[in-house]
C-alpha cells in the first residue's frame, strides 16, 4: 500500500459525505468552493471526486499557486485543457513541434490551432479572456461537460482585483463547466466568496472541510497492515489523541511509527514507538513552528492570547477585552484558530506546550 503523507495520496479515509455532496453539486451545475486550513485534505478530496468522474467529464486542473504571473497562469490553463484531451505539455510542444501533436494525438487540427494561435496572442487582456474561455469552448465542441478544479484559489488575489473580476465575468457565461475551487488562506477565501463586495460573492457553494471523523480514523488504523506490521490498540488511541483527525498528521504519524517498528524488527507498533514518532515530527517541524510563533508574536500580546486559549497562560489584565477579541479574530483569519477557538494544527499546539515557557 502506498502511504504517502503530503504528496499525492490515493488513500482516502472518510469523506463519503463530502464526496457525495461535491458530486451532486457537479451534477446540478453548482460551482463549489472548499475551504480549510492547509493539509486538511482539500486536494486529496477533490482528486478523489475527479478520479471517479474522469470518464464522464473533461477534467481540467489548475494550481493557481504554481503560476508566477498572469501569462504563466494562462499557459498552465491551456496545458490543463489539452491535458484533458490526453495531450501533455501542449505549450512546450506547440513551440517545438506542433505537427507532432496533430499526428500523435489525432486531435482535430481545429483544436490544435486554437491553442497554437492563443500562444501567439500579444495582448495579455486577450490572452486571459481567450484562455479562460477554452474549457467551455472545448467542452461544447466535445459535447461533454467539463469540471475545472482551481486549487489554491486564494492565491488569485496576487494577480490583482481586476483579474479576479474578469474571471468571474467569464465564468458566469460558461454553460458547460462546473467550477471547483479550493483554498487554504481562510480569510482570503472567505473574502473572495462571502464578501458581498467581491466579484465571486454567491458564485459558489462553500464547503468548510472539517477534520476527519475519529471513528473512521480508528477503524482505518486498527485494520492497517503494512508488511505484516500492525498497530496495537493503545498505539492507535495515542495516534488519534495526538492528531485528532488531522489528515496529514494522522497519515504522517502512522508512517513514522511504522518505520520505527520496521527498524526495530518488530511486527507491532506500540505507544512508545508512537511517542518517538511524535518527537520526530515535532523536531522535523521545529523551524516551521518557530517561524509561525514569531509571526504571531509580532503583534503585542497575541501570543499570550493564543497561549491562554490552550490553557498555558493567562492574559494580563492590562489587555482590554476588545483587543483580546481582535487578536482572536486575527488568529481565526490566519487559520491558526478555528471558529470554536481551537488550534487548527494539533502538532503546533503540542509544540507550543513543549517549547514555550510561560
Ligand atoms: N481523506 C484522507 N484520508 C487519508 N489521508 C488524507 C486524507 N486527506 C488528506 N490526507 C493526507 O494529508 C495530506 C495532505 O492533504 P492535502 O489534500 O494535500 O491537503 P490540502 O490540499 O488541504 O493542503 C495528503 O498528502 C495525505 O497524506
Ligand atoms: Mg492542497
Amino acid at each position: 500500500m502506498r502511504i504517502n503523507a503530503g504528496g499525492l495520496s490515493t488513500i482516502v479515509v472518510g469523506r463519503e459525505r463530502e464526496i457525495k455532496t461535491i458530486k451532486s453539486y457537479i451534477k446540478m451545475g453548482q460551482h463549489c468552493a472548499i475551504v480549510a486550513p492547509r493539509r486538511y485534505g482539500k486536494t486529496t478530496l477533490v482528486n478523489a471526486v475527479l478520479e471517479d468522474l474522469k470518464n464522464d467529464y473533461l477534467i481540467i486542473k489548475l494550481d493557481i499557486f504554481a503560476a508566477s504571473n498572469v501569462r504563466e497562469l494562462c499557459h498552465l490553463l491551456i496545458d490543463a485543457v489539452y491535458q484533458s484531451h490526453g495531450v501533455s505539455n501542449f505549450v512546450k510542444s506547440a513551440k517545438d513541434n506542433i505537427l507532432d501533436i496533430v499526428s500523435r494525438f489525432k486531435l482535430d487540427t481545429d483544436f490544435v490551432k486554437i491553442g497554437y494561435d492563443l500562444l501567439r496572442e500579444p495582448s495579455e487582456a486577450e490572452l486571459i479572456k481567450k484562455a479562460f474561455q477554452l474549457p467551455d469552448l472545448f467542452a461544447e465542441k466535445q459535447n461533454k461537460r467539463a469540471i475545472v478544479f482551481m486549487d489554491e484559489f486564494g492565491d488569485i488575489e496576487r494577480f490583482g482585483e481586476d483579474v479576479v473580476k474578469k474571471l468571474r465575468a467569464y465564468f458566469q457565461t460558461h454553460q458547460h463547466v462546473s467550477y471547483i475551487f479550493a483554498g487554504s488562506q481562510t480569510s482570503v477565501m472567505n473574502k473572495v466568496f462571502l464578501d458581498k463586495a467581491n466579484a465571486f460573492f454567491n458564485f459558489a457553494s462553500i464547503m468548510n472541510l472539517p477534520l476527519l471523523d475519529i471513528d473512521q480514523c480508528r477503524t482505518f488504523a486498527k485494520g492497517l497492515r503494512i508488511d505484516h506490521i500492525q498497530f496495537n490498540e493503545q498505539a492507535v488511541e495515542k495516534i488519534l489523541e495526538t492528531t485528532q483527525g488531522h489528515p496529514y498528521y494522522f497519515i504522517k504519524l502512522i508512517q513514522e511509527a511504522y518505520v520505527l517498528a520496521y527498524l526495530d524488527d518488530s511486527s507491532l507498533v506500540t505507544p512508545d514507538l508512537v511517542d518517538k514518532a511524535i518527537q520526530k515530527i515535532l523536531r522535523d517541524n521545529h523551524a516551521f513552528f518557530e517561524v509561525e510563533w514569531d509571526r504571531i508574536n509580532v503583534k503585542k500580546h497575541k501570543g499570550h492570547v493564543l497561549k491562554s486559549l490552550i490553557g498555558l497562560d493567562t492574559v494580563s489584565e492590562q489587555v482590554s477585552l476588545s483587543y483580546k477579541s481582535q487578536m482572536i479574530k486575527e488568529l481565526k483569519n490566519e487559520a491558526v484558530l478555528n471558529n470554536e477557538k481551537q488550534m487548527t494544527d494539533p502538532l503546533f499546539k503540542a509544540w507550543l506546550i513543549r517549547n514555550i515557557a510561560i
